[in-house]
């Protein structure tokens, strides 16, 4: 395990006064296809990031492929802080100590598409990871003194094809719910999806609200592109074969709105402790490229 840290705290550029503050956000899976984006939209905002990550060159790879040269650019890489481990076999102390300091942790693991991710131990990487960063900021939070930290953010990445656990959603079609639960058996990375949501679904009476604050982010099909206006939903609006002619959104947006849940406060009250769904607005303006 390693890391590399310099420590920036002061106030950033951004406007609204809500996100005036400067923020320290880990990041989880931020190698991956939609974390790459958190962490680069969090760094180029100048927020300070934490991020635990199995290959810290991985990542700045990843962060070259957003924006080139971006990981060699110290107005950007500076306010990163990296932590090479694997997250699911971490040491609980280890990572109370990262997750210390931070107002948010949004979490990006998914299973690798390959037959080791997808076959192979650890099967509950997501909810096992999820469960562990909970503890930790419990843990981290019951020390701090009571009413003068907020509670700590925790952003969970899901998929629409993951149903609401509190029962929000509609009942889907018979063949929806056919290949649905086939998934669940057969699929190692939705059945941990699934359990993920089904962990944070009750979370609240494991670790107090004063203590951490949730919601899991259900984007709807995945795609490349620059992030755009996106419209939420407090349900899946589309059928499981729909494709994306029923909605789409690209990985950059599902960041960007990660990243306005953690930043705004209207924007969070509004769906905290739910199961939002995130599609592209249809025609919607490019906010980042
Ligand atoms: N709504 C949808 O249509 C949709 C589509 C795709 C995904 N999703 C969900 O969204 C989430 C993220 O998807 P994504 O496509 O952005 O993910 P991704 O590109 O596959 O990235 C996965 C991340 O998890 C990390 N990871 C994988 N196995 C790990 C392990 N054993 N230990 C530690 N870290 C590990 C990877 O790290 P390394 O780089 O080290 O491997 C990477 O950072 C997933 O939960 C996925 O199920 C939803």
């Amino acid at each position: 395990m390693s890391s590399s840290n310099l420590d920036v705290s002061d106030y950033s550029a951004d406007s609204t006064s809500s996100q005036t503050k400067r923020k320290r956000i880990l990041v989880v899976g931020g190698t991956g296809q939609t974390g790459k984006h958190v962490v680069l939209q969090l760094l180029q905002r100048r927020h300070n990031v934490r991020a635990i990550v199995r290959s810290k060159e991985r990542l700045y790879n990843q962060l070259d492929t957003v924006l080139p040269d971006s990981a060699s650019n110290i107005h950007i890489v500076g306010r990163l802080q990296t932590t090479e481990a694997s997250i699911h076999a971490m040491p609980q102390e280890e990572l109370e100590k990262i997750v210390d300091g931070c107002d948010a942790v949004v979490v990006c693991l998914g299973h690798n598409l390959n037959f080791r991710g997808l076959f192979l131990p650890p099967r509950r990487l997501v909810t096992d990871s999820v469960q562990k960063l909970c503890s930790a900021i419990d843990v981290v939070n019951s020390n701090a003194l009571e009413g003068k930290k907020p509670p700590t953010k925790m952003i969970v990445m899901g998929s629409d094809g993951v149903a609401d656990p509190l029962g929000g959603d509609d009942r889907r079609k018979l063949s929806e719910r056919v290949t649905l639960s086939l998934l669940s058996r057969l699929l190692i990375p939705h059945a941990d999806n699934e359990a993920a949501a089904s962990y944070m679904s009750s979370v609240s009476s494991v670790v107090p609200t004063s203590r951490m604050e949730w919601l899991v982010l259900r984007p709807t099909d995945l795609v490349n592109g620059s992030a755009t206006k996106y419209d939420m939903f407090d349900k899946p609006t589309k059928g499981l074969f729909d494709g994306t002619k029923g909605g789409k959104t690209t990985r950059a947006t599902v960041a960007q709105c990660m990243i306005d849940f953690v930043l705004t406060d209207e924007l969070w009250e509004s769906w905290k402790g739910k199961f939002p769904v995130v599609h592209d607005s249809m025609g919607g303006d490019v906010i980042v490229k």
